[in-house]
C-alpha cells in the first residue's frame, strides 16, 4: 500500500523520496522523442516495449514522436517481491510482430544489471531486424554486469532502488507520476 506525505511515499513499510519530478521527466522524454524523430525519419521504426515497467515511458515517448511508428510488447520475468535481481531471465510474452528487416527500438524503463537488456538484444537479433537500438528511461551504471550498449538514455542514476512512472516495488507504486528513490535512512 502507498501512503503519500508531501514529497515522500511509504511503500511496503519503506520510505521513498521524490528523485525526478514529472516535469523533469517529461522534458527528457521529449528530448529523446525529438532525437528518435530525427534519426528515424522515413524508416517507420517499431518500438518494442518491455512489460510491465516500460508502459508509461513508452506511451509518453510515442505521443511526442513525429514520425510514423508501430508498437509491440514483450514481457520478461520480474524481480517478484524482491529488490534484487535473481540474475535469471525468463520470457513470459513473446513479440507478435514480424521484425525481419524492420528498424527496432527496444524501450525499457530501467537498465540495472543489464542482464535483461542483454538477453533481449541477443534474442531480437535472431529475427534479423534491419537495425536494433535501445531507448531506456533510467540507467544505473554502477550496477552493470554486462557491456550492453544503450542508444537513448533518459537519466543515469545512483545504484538505489526507484519506484514510480511505471516502475514498481512488488507491483506497487507504478501509478505515481514522479520517480521516487529509496531513502535508506527511512526518516
Ligand atoms: P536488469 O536485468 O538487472 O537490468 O533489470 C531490469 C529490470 O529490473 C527492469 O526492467 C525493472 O523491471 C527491474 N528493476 C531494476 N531496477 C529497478 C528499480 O530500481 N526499481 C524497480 N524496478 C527495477
Amino acid at each position: 500500500m502507498v501512503s503519500e506525505e508531501g514529497r515522500s511515499v511509504v511503500i511496503n513499510g519503506e520510505r521513498f523520496r521524490v528523485y525526478l519530478d514529472r516535469e523533469t521527466i517529461e522534458r527528457r522524454v521529449r528530448d529523446i522523442a525529438d532525437a528518435i524523430s530525427r534519426d528515424y525519419e522515413g524508416k517507420t521504426p517499431i518500438f518494442i516495449g518491455v512489460l510491465n515497467g516500460a508502459f508509461i515511458f513508452l506511451a509518453d515517448l510515442m505521443r511526442h514522436v513525429r514520425i510514423d511508428c508501430e508498437v509491440d510488447f514483450l514481457k520478461l520475468s520480474s524481480y517478484g517481491a524482491e529488490r534484487i535481481t535473481s540474475g535469471k531471465v525468463r520470457e513470459l510474452k513473446r513479440i507478435d510482430a514480424d521484425i525481419e528487416n524492420r528498424h527496432v527500438i527496444v524501450v525499457e524503463d530501467i537498465v540495472d544489471t543489464g542482464l535483461s537488456m542483454d538477453w533481449i538484444m541477443d534474442h531480437l537479433a535472431e529475427h534479423r531486424p534491419a537495425s536494433l537500438s535501445t531507448a531506456v528511461l533510467l540507467h544505473k551504471p554502477d550496477a552493470s554486469r554486462t557491456k550492453v550498449s544503450l542508444d537513448y538514455v533518459g537519466f543515469r542514476i545512483e545504484n538505489k532502488f526507484v519506484v514510480g512512472y511505471g516502475l514498481d516495488y512488488a507491483q506497487v507504486g507504478r501509478h505515481l507520476p514522479d520517480l521516487y528513490m529509496l531513502d535508506p535512512s527511512g526518516q
